[in-house]
């Protein structure tokens, strides 16, 4: 197996609330390894993006990291300076947001965004950094390119922001890419070119950690699969394996909700809810959600474990499913 480009470890993310101490991300360890696409699944809220903020320091406040490790490049992420994260910030890490419009400046020409992009980062002339950011508009399915260049962002529409943020994040060449849900506001072709665009990314050396509701996007496009659950890894594993034979009853109910991997008609959808960060159960913390639980489950919580090779899961009956 290659090496490790990102490594978690024992992660925690907490947010003050009026409740008290919000468990966003409890305790999370993996790595993404180089030159693959990793794909972080889960049902909303169960702390995905508070992740991957945690990993450029991105949390907003009052949120904070409470606990845990951010190797990158052997170096701990979340102990370095502010000037030493910025460095690393867009030329050597990437991030794609679900909302472009929080990325882009409004008073900034797009070309001017796009270059500068560029010669922060590199020994690049003002024209040639003109013209790469041209062709990485074209690449990205934009006509046009040369008339989107000297406008404005409010300009563009939606979609169109949103393949220029991920042109600036992917055409410095980073070694990772986070992508927190980049195609939920692209029409279904526009999209499926972006994904495509990602994948071969990985043969540039660049991983891609993919965060998506999506595990049709999952299937077509990741390596392997981490699938989190009320702000905890309950299972990771490659994805041929994983769509194959989950370990997981969580992971299972994720895969019989995808449309068209299930030969039901009516659409299965798991029962009941994700806990509150706020209270989680003790135990499993899918206990009361999950159809196989017994005594145990709702005693002891199960520790995320490798059950076979690249294969872990956190459930007391994993080796039984293997
Ligand atoms: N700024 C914040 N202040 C307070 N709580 C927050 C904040 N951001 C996130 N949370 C809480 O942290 C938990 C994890 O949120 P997160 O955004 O990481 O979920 P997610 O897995 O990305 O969900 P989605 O799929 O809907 O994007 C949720 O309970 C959420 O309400
Ligand atoms: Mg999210």
């Amino acid at each position: 197996m290659s090496e490790p480009v990102l490594s978690i470890e024992n992660l925690a993310v907490t947010f003050p609330t009026e409740e008290g101490e919000l468990a966003a991300v409890d305790g999370v360890s993996f790595s993404v390894m180089r030159n693959e696409v990793l794909g972080l699944v889960g049902e909303s809220g169960c702390g995905k993006s508070a992740t991957a903020l945690s990993i450029l320091s991105l949390v907003p406040k009052p949120g904070r990291v409470s606990q845990g490790r951010v190797i990158f490049e052997g170096a701990d992420l979340l102990a370095l300076a502010e000037p030493r994260l910025r460095e690393i910030r867009g030329r050597r890490i990437s991030m794609i947001f679900q909302d472009p419009m929080t990325a882009l400046s409004p008073l900034l020409s797009v070309g001017a965004q796009m270059a500068e992009c560029l010669t922060l980062h590199e020994k690049i002339s003002q024209k040639d950094a003109l013209a790469k950011s041209r062709e990485w508009l074209a690449r990205m399915g934009i006509p046009e390119a040369g008339r989107v260049l000297s406008g404005f962002p409010f300009e563009l529409s939606g979609g169109q922001q949103q393949r220029v943020m991920i042109a600036m994040a992917l055409m410095t060449g980073p070694s990772l890419v986070i992508a927190d849900e980049p195609t939920t506001a692209l029409d279904a072709t526009v999209s499926a070119q972006i994904f495509e665009l990602l994948s071969k990314m990985r043969g540039e050396s660049t991983s891609v950690l993919l965060i998506t509701h999506d595990l049709g996007v999952v299937w077509e496009l990741c390596d392997r699969v981490a699938v989190m659950y009320a702000g905890k890894i309950v299972e990771e594993a490659p994805v041929s394996a994983l769509f194959e034979r989950p370990l997981h009853p969580y992971t299972e109910g994720l895969l019989k909700s995808v449309p068209v991997l299930t030969e039901e008609r009516e659409l299965y959808s798991i029962e009941g809810q994700v806990p509150s960060p706020l209270d989680y159960p003790p135990g499993c913390r899918f206990n009361d959600r999950c159809p196989l639980a017994f005594d145990r489950c709702a005693a002891e919580e199960p520790a995320l474990r490798q059950i076979a090779d690249g294969r872990k899961a956190a459930c007391h009956l994993a080796d039984k499913r293997m």
